[in-house]
């Protein structure tokens, strides 16, 4: 099984929810493309959140030492990115992947990352917060998705409960709700477990996609 996580915006939780979804899964994680070396990168945060040994995370394919958009920092570092090669590791756990940012984030000049999701056709998770501008940014990324065809999991959302907001995502995207990760005020593997496993139905992970 292969997931891709993304998010509607850099920030949303993507890597928190992944590190708890590796760890939930007994699943590889890799960061296919890591932007910004100084203080935590993606993958020791997942290891550190997750629990997760360093055997089961996998090697970014290009690590950028600026914090901006992957073409950006490519550039600023003097290295050619090249999407189409980009493949995720060969492994026969679980693997779940972590975009940069969002979804229309670019690699190159001219590719974008869920133009990289969509030659995968894995299953993709999307990150989303409960927060006010949500779904404006929510629905984008499900049309966003749906133009290129990419199978579309679930949403997960990230922060403090807002029903409304929530359903209306649902109704309006017609997309399942996976759950809602809260906000932890102490993020501890054993705390993001427990959080995960009490919001988060994975059942679903196993049926396949929906559109
Ligand atoms: N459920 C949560 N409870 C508490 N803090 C959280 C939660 N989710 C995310 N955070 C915090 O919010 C910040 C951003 O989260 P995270 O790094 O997971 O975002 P991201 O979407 O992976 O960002 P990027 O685009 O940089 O990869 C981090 O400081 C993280 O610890
Ligand atoms: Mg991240």
């Amino acid at each position: 099984m292969r997931l891709v996580v993304t998010g509607t915006d850099t920030g949303v939780g993507k890597t928190v929810f992944s590190a708890a979804l590796t760890d939930a899964q007994n699943a590889c994680y890799w960061k296919p493309v890591q932007s910004g070396l100084e203080g935590e990168t993606d993958s020791e945060a997942v290891s550190r959140l997750g629990g997760i040994p360093a055997d089961r995370i996998l090697p970014e394919a290009w690590r950028l030492t600026a914090p901006a958009s992957p073409h950006l920092s490519a550039a600023i570092d003097g290295v050619r990115l090249d999407p189409a090669a980009l493949q995720p590791p060969d492994t026969e756990q679980p693997l779940v992947i972590e975009g940069a940012g969002g979804l229309l984030v670019p690699l190159t000049r001219g590719v974008v990352f869920a133009d990289v999701f969509a030659r995968w056709k894995f299953p993709v998770i999307l990150c989303a917060r409960t927060a006010l501008g949500t779904i404006n940014h929510t629905l984008l990324s499900l049309e966003a998705m749906r133009s290129r065809r990419i199978p579309i999991l679930g949403v997960a959302f990230v922060g403090e409960s807002h029903a409304d907001t929530e359903n209306v995502i649902v109704e309006i995207g017609k997309v399942r709700r996976l759950g809602r990760l809260p906000h932890l005020d102490v993020l501890t593997p054993e705390r993001l477990r427990r959080a995960f496993r009490d919001n988060f139905d994975l059942s679903v992970l196993h049926e396949g996609s929906r559109q």
